[in-house]
């Protein structure tokens, strides 16, 4: 019996073979003889968790819009209709709306990896920049998202943040109405937004993703060790330090997968909100250009940055601090002098400097979620300092930090 399978199985692969002469040698290359460092810890599961919130964007995206309406005057509406009316419906928007924080955690976790082991260092500076594009399209993607259900938040945020393009000079207020495609925020704003999310940026997200995963395996995988598993290899070429994607990686991802999972469903059957930070409560009210929100600020993964926007009295300077906060990401791999990949090599000073980072991102995104008042303003200030020193001091602090010897081969407590 298993034999006949096993034959069976066979002919259908060579079936497809024949016909499709690139595809066993892709599913050979990227995975069952694709060679990863067999010390992949915690931090690598984020890589593949990320393909598959993205995966469930899509689909869950693509059921929200067999029901929703991109007007003005029905969007809200048809958004209550899905959570209350639609089969499922609830489950499938908080998937939706669940997601997108999901996203954005799991990429700042896979980008956090990235920093700690040098990830970004030749060569593969162009992973990183792949990457940072990812973040970039992630950003305006969850920015159109968040305005499609109309509500006040909706509304209210993408006031704030086309107003913001109001500060460059000359064309700002051309560049503005451009933008929203009228004198104001209106049914025209939300049609063009609901075009860009659901098609334009997704694709856009999709092919980077492929460009970023082509680009990693053209170099091959880092690991915590910052080892370059390629230099020791066998007699056959194989590095004496890796393991085959699959089967290894891919049981040891769907562990991960797993747990993940739990975590979501947590949040989705118990506080799908998450207390207002996932979904702002002010967003279950529907859109109204008379009154404004007592606070306006965007959801929890956009904070730090607007802190930093709102830290600096100037708006145009304001703008070009916040700007500059993710542009400045897409340079790491030439600030970092160090001859070292990863932290566990590095001295006392990179530790130090990588967790007061950490710890002044996070307030930071604390800050951006309160009132601003003249103390919270100074201390966002003080912090958007360390954020830039941080990074344009980079070059000086990781060539002069000590550095321990690097081993040739992965060593046995990995
Ligand atoms: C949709 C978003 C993203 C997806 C689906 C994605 C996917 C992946 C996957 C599957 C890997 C290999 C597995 C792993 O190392 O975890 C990877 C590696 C990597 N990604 Fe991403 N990524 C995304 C966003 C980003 C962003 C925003 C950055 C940084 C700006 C980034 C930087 C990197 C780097 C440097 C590596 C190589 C890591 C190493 O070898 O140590 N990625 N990515």
């Amino acid at each position: 019996m298993s034999n006949f399978i096993e034959k069976t199985a066979c002919t259908v692969i060579d079936w497809f073979n024949a016909r499709t002469p690139g595809l066993l040698p892709a599913y050979r290359k990227h995975m069952s003889e694709y060679y990863a460092p067999k010390n992949f810890n915690f931090w690598y599961f984020f890589g593949s968790l990320a393909m598959l919130v993205l995966v469930n964007q899509i689909v869950t995206g693509i059921w929200l819009t067999m029901n929703y309406k991109p007007s003005a005057a029905e969007a809200f509406a048809s958004v209550e209709y899905i959570m209350r009316d639609v089969e499922w419906g609830w489950l499938i928007r908080y998937m939706h709306s669940t997601g997108a924080s999901m996203f954005f955690i799991v990429v700042y976790l896979h980008m956090f990896r990235g920093l700690i082991y040098g990830s970004y260092q030749k060569p593969r500076e162009l992973v990183w920049l792949l990457g940072m594009f990812i973040f970039l399209a992630l950003m305006a993607e969850a920015f159109f998202g968040y305005v499609l259900p109309w509500g006040q938040m909706s509304y209210w945020g993408a006031q704030v943040i086309i107003n913001l393009f109001g500060a460059v000079p000359v064309i700002g207020p051309e560049l503005t109405e451009w933008i929203r495609g009228d004198y104001l925020i209106s049914d025209a704003t939300l049609n063009r937004f609901f075009a860009l999310h659901v098609i334009a940026l997704p694709l856009v997200i999709l092919l980077l993703v492929v460009l970023h995963l082509g680009a990693l395996h053209e170099v091959g995988s880092n690991n915590p060790e910052g080892i370059d598993i390629k230099k020791v290899k066998n007699d056959k070429g194989i590095p004496l330090d890796g393991i085959p994607f699959h089967p290894y990686y891919t049981v040891k991802d769907i562990f991960g997968v797993g747990f993940f999972l739990i975590l979501c469903a947590f949040i989705l059957f118990f506080e799908p909100t998450v207390g207002g930070l996932f979904l702002e409560h002010d967003n279950f009210n529907e859109a109204n250009p008379l009154v404004t929100p007592e606070h306006i600020k965007p959801v929890w993964y956009f904070t730090p940055f607007y802190a930093m926007l709102r830290a600096i009295p100037d708006k145009l300077l304001g703008v070009a601090t916040m700007g500059g906060a993710v542009i400045i990401l897409f340079f790491l791999p030439w600030l970092d002098r160090s001859p070292v990949r990863s932290i566990r090599y590095r001295g006392l000073l990179t530790k130090v400097l990588i967790a007061v980072f950490v710890v002044s991102f996070v307030v930071l995104g604390w800050l951006g979620m309160q009132s601003g008042s003249t103390l919270q303003s100074w201390v966002a200030r003080a912090l958007t300092f360390y954020y830039f020193a941080f990074f344009i001091t980079m070059p000086i602090w990781t060539r002069i930090d000590a550095t321990k010897p690097v081993p040739q081969r992965v060593p046995e407590h990995d």
